[in-house]
């Protein structure tokens, strides 16, 4: 049984800094690493805000002192060391990738990933839907490259979907689970097809939603209000596809319409946005002003 002494987190973006958080909060030194010094530094405020918002809760239900918060904060954050080479992944164990949805800038990263890891290390993606098959193929060890997806918001939601290529070891598989739960959260097998289980039931859900959207011009704000309310939810599909990043939904979307073909629908709206590079949260404006 393989137990994580270290990990890593490469790509600091909406999903990276908050990735690299939850394994801090577990006690178990991560690196994050991005291209530029500026992503890296917007990955560590993330996980800073995170790792607070989380204290100060406590704090608020007595279950901490201030003082206990101020070093439980203290102590999480210097759990991570932040990086734009690969300094210091020459002893991990195990390493998520979490760069933008594309196949080819996925191989690039798994090569370096495969050149600079030692040779046991677990080499997880988690990508929202492409093939653990095919990234796997820019490394000599599939038998140790795993999907292993978050949601977002990653600090919160506690699921996560393990996914096997074809040539994934079983070990490799139990390895992704145990360190799921070792970093409290619940992990899940998810067969390998486009978009695994989870996206493909949200995105065939929003679908229709988008489809909805784009025939009959109501107002974004309008439905997410009503889905709110209808359904209990902390957001709306708009606003929680301005927080995830429209690149990355618009991106998702429409590798499920090429795989599973018109039952799969891009919204007009969000790609008209995307040519226009608001691309949600992240560039200050989406559906909403951020
Ligand atoms: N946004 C979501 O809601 C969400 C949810 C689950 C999974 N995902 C998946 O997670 C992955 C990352 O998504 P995101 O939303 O965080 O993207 P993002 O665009 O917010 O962040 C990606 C980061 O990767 C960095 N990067 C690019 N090339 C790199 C390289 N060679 N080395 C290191 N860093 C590099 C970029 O500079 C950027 O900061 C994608 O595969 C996406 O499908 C996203």
């Amino acid at each position: 049984m393989m137990f994580v002494f270290k990990a890593a987190v490469v790509g600091a973006g909406v999903m990276g800094g908050e990735i690299a958080q939850v394994i801090a909060a577990a006690d178990i030194p991560v690196i994050l690493k991005d291209v530029d010094r500026r992503f890296v530094d917007t990955g560590l405020e993330k996980a800073r805000e995170v790792t607070s918002n989380q204290a100060a809760k406590l704090v608020e239900k007595g279950k901490l002192t201030q003082e206990q918060s101020d070093a439980q904060v203290q102590r999480i954050l210097s759990n991570i060391t932040g990086a734009t080479e690969y300094d210091g992944f020459g002893d991990v164990d195990f390493v998520i990738e979490a760069v933008p949805e594309k196949i080819e800038i996925k191989h690039e990263v798994f090569a370096d990933l495969d050149a600079v890891t030692p040779g046991h290390a677990i080499l997880a993606s988690n990508t929202s839907g492409l093939s653990i098959t095919e990234i796997a193929d820019a490394t000599q060890r599939p038998d140790n490259v795993v999907g292993f997806h978050f949601f977002w918001p990653a600090s919160f939601m506690r699921l996560i979907e393990v996914i096997e290529g074809d040539e994934t070891s079983p070990e490799t598989t139990q390895a992704a689970s145990t360190f799921a739960q070792q970093i409290k959260k619940l992990p899940i097998r998810a067969a390998e097809c486009p978009g695994f289980v989870v996206n493909r039931i949200l995105i065939s859900t929003a679908s229709e939603i988008w489809r909805y959207q784009d025939e009959t011009g109501v107002p974004v704000q309008e439905i997410d209000d009503f889905i709110r309310e209808q359904a209990q939810m902390a957001m709306g599909p708009f606003r929680v596809a301005d927080m995830s990043g429209l690149d990355t939904v618009v991106k998702v979307a429409r590798d499920m319409r090429d795989a599973y073909g018109d039952r799969f629908y891009v919204h007009r709206g969000m790609e008209e946005r995307l040519e226009r590079g608001e691309l949600g949260a992240k560039s200050g404006k989406g559906f909403y002003e951020h």
